[in-house]
């Protein structure tokens, strides 16, 4: 049986004395909580260290970045590789987040790329989809959220089913300024793509992990959480502080 996924990105937040107390404090809290898969994504200068300790607590808690490039190396100025990821022993890669197709020019092909380059190294790819307030306006975020999984997951094959998960994240709903969506719709949003995912891998499309994210609070976590489709959280502010984060666990 499939653990229910709780992770949290850090986004470029704590500095490594934050890190470090963070991942003390919650290592002991995680295991209060067997039936979770518990990760964090911190920002890169903080791996090494996080994924010594980790190690030495013999902690399940995964780890991961929270962006890669596709090439192995190369003349990519201030970018990091999946092989100098690989070595740290890292879990999981987060790809496409919004702040990153916003800012820094990600688009569903690099994602695409990206994805692949990761199931080679052996990582777990965590690919953030979602749509803008204007798509869901037009009433298009089906549209939209179809196309970005779709080439996001161009050329990978059924046999790496499980290994890696799909965020879902509307744009709309993250961040300080995000509205939290409403349980209804996520569920809509959901169940929909899980038949894109069936469309692209038949019943084993059933296998491939959905989260949710985008301002989930110990308000919302239980009714996203409850919903079918929903096989994780993937969470910002809410987790930022473990106290807080175990506060989700519990409603959870
Ligand atoms: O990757 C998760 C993140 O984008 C959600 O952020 O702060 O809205 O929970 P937040």
């Amino acid at each position: 049986m499939k653990k229910f996924l709780l992770g949290t990105n850090w986004k470029m937040n704590k500095t490594l004395a934050d890190a470090t107390q963070y991942t003390n404090d919650l290592m002991p809290i995680i295991e209060k909580y067997p039936a979770f898969d518990f990760f964090i994504i911190p920002s890169y200068t903080h791996l090494w260290k996080l994924k010594e300790l980790i190690d030495t607590n013999k902690s399940a808690l995964k780890l991961g970045a929270q962006n890669m490039h596709y090439a192995d190396s190369g003349q990519f100025t201030g970018e990091i590789s999946p092989v100098m990821l690989k070595e740290i022993g890292l879990d999981i890669i987060e790809l496409g987040h919004c702040e990153r197709r916003q800012y820094f020019n990600e688009t569903d092909e690099t994602v695409n790329l990206k994805t692949l380059a990761a199931l080679k190294h052996g990582f777990i790819p965590l690919i953030c989809i979602g749509e803008k307030s204007e798509d869901k306006n037009y009433g298009v975020s089906k549209e939209m959220l179809a196309k970005q999984l779709k080439i996001a997951l161009k050329d990978v094959p059924s046999d790496k089913i499980g290994q890696f998960w799909v965020a879902y994240e509307p744009v709309w709903a993250i961040g300080v300024n995000g509205i939290p969506a409403e349980t209804p719709y996520v569920k809509k949003i959901h169940d929909f793509l899980r038949t894109v995912l069936i469309e692209l891998y038949g019943p084993l499309g059933k296998d491939v992990p959905l989260l949710f994210g985008g301002s989930v609070n110990i308000n919302n976590a239980k009714d996203y959480a409850g919903l079918e489709n929903v096989d994780g959280l993937f969470i910002g502010r809410s987790a930022w502080e473990p106290d807080l984060f175990e506060e989700i666990m519990v409603s959870v």
